[in-house]
């Protein structure tokens, strides 16, 4: 059933939801379709990544950098892909029917989403729909987290997660880098690590034994997607905490002197010099679920597993 918050006007469909809770709060709505303001570009949405910060936001999270919880309904999804249907003033660059992909702040779940042109990039020819909706947001945090660690030739880097959807990525933009790269994962991911590049090891207790066992000159730097045990494993083998990124534990990265990624570094020339990458065959983004966009509490669902091989997208009609 479709529930329409608006008497009449023009409306458009959203994959959202009127109350927090668990992945069955989200529902097919219909709300007011936005119009492209000055320097912004409408696009039809093709398909929308799924990153556990939704899940969050589903339960009712407000993220930091925005001064208010948005009002009901809301919509999650931070990236996209689609074709630009409206083209705002002062913009230049684009035009109606590019295909585009780019990020948002929310709304991505939605038959039509707006944003400034500064955050949307051509997609690649050949790239398909479903891996340009998941492509955005997997490749900006990796971009920036590498670029703090500053991953360069000959570093060894420590990955936690690193079949995840960030991980992998961050496996791949280091061995462009010219790293060694170390990445953990359970044991059925560890053929896929290799098939990235990353000398695969199983997280949980001995961690840092087996780590110490594969890289005896030991870590320059550390990627922690997984919090925990992954962070006490990176503060114990990496000396230059100014090296160590967490991605998870942004409460206790101040009082620990490690780093956590800025939303002021995030620019779409990451994603564009990513797609590059993925043009020449050096980036590839595996997606572990796809699912039409009226089944997103069942994409929720399969995120909240915290398992499994890169991303999961949602697919509109
Ligand atoms: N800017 C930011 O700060 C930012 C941006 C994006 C994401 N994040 C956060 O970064 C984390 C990773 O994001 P993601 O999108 O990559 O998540 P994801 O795809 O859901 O991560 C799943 C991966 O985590 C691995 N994993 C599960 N338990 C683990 C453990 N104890 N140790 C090591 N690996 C473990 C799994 O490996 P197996 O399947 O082999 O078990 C799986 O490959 C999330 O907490 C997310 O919220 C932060």
């Amino acid at each position: 059933m479709v529930i329409n918050f608006l008497g009449e006007g023009i409306v458009m469909r959203v994959a959202g939801f009127s109350e927090a809770g668990g992945p069955e709060v989200l529902r097919i709505l219909e709300v007011p379709t936005p119009e492209a303001g000055v320097g912004e570009v409408r696009v039809r949405v093709k398909a929308a990544g799924v990153q556990p910060f939704d899940l969050a936001v589903r339960e009712g999270w407000t993220p930091p950098y925005l001064a208010s919880p948005p009002p009901f309904p809301r919509v999650p999804g931070n990236e996209f892909a689609g074709v630009i249907d409206q083209v705002g003033d002062g913009v230049s660059g684009f035009a109606v029917g590019d295909e585009v992909m780019g990020n948002s702040v929310l709304g991505s779940y939605s038959e039509f989403v707006v944003a400034p042109v500064a955050n949307v990039v051509a997609k690649p020819e050949g790239m398909p729909w479903e891996v340009a909706g998941a492509f955005p947001a997997a490749v900006m945090t990796p971009h920036i987290a590498l670029e703090d660690l500053r991953v360069g030739e000959g570093d060894a880097l420590l990955v936690h997660a690193a079949a995840g959807g960030v991980g992998a990525v961050a496996v791949q933009m280091a061995k462009i880098a010219g790293a060694t790269v170390i990445g953990t994962a359970s044991e059925g991911n560890h053929e896929y690590l290799r098939s990235l590049g990353a000398v695969p090891v199983l997280y949980g207790d001995g961690l840092a034994d087996r780590v110490r066992a594969v890289a005896p000159h030991g870590i320059d730097a550390a990627l922690d997607g997984a919090g925990g045990h992954a962070l006490e494993v990176s503060l114990e083998l990496v000396k230059d905490r100014d090296r160590i990124v967490t991605l998870v534990e942004h409460g206790r990265a101040g009082e620990l002197g490690i780093r956590v990624t800025s939303k002021e570094k995030r620019s779409i020339a990451r994603v564009a010099e990513a797609a590059r990458w993925y043009a020449d065959g050096r980036l590839a983004l595996n997606l572990k679920g796809v699912y039409p966009w009226t089944r997103a509490a069942d994409a929720h669902r399969q995120v909240a597993t915290g398992h499994g091989r890169g991303k999961v997208v949602l697919v509109m009609d």
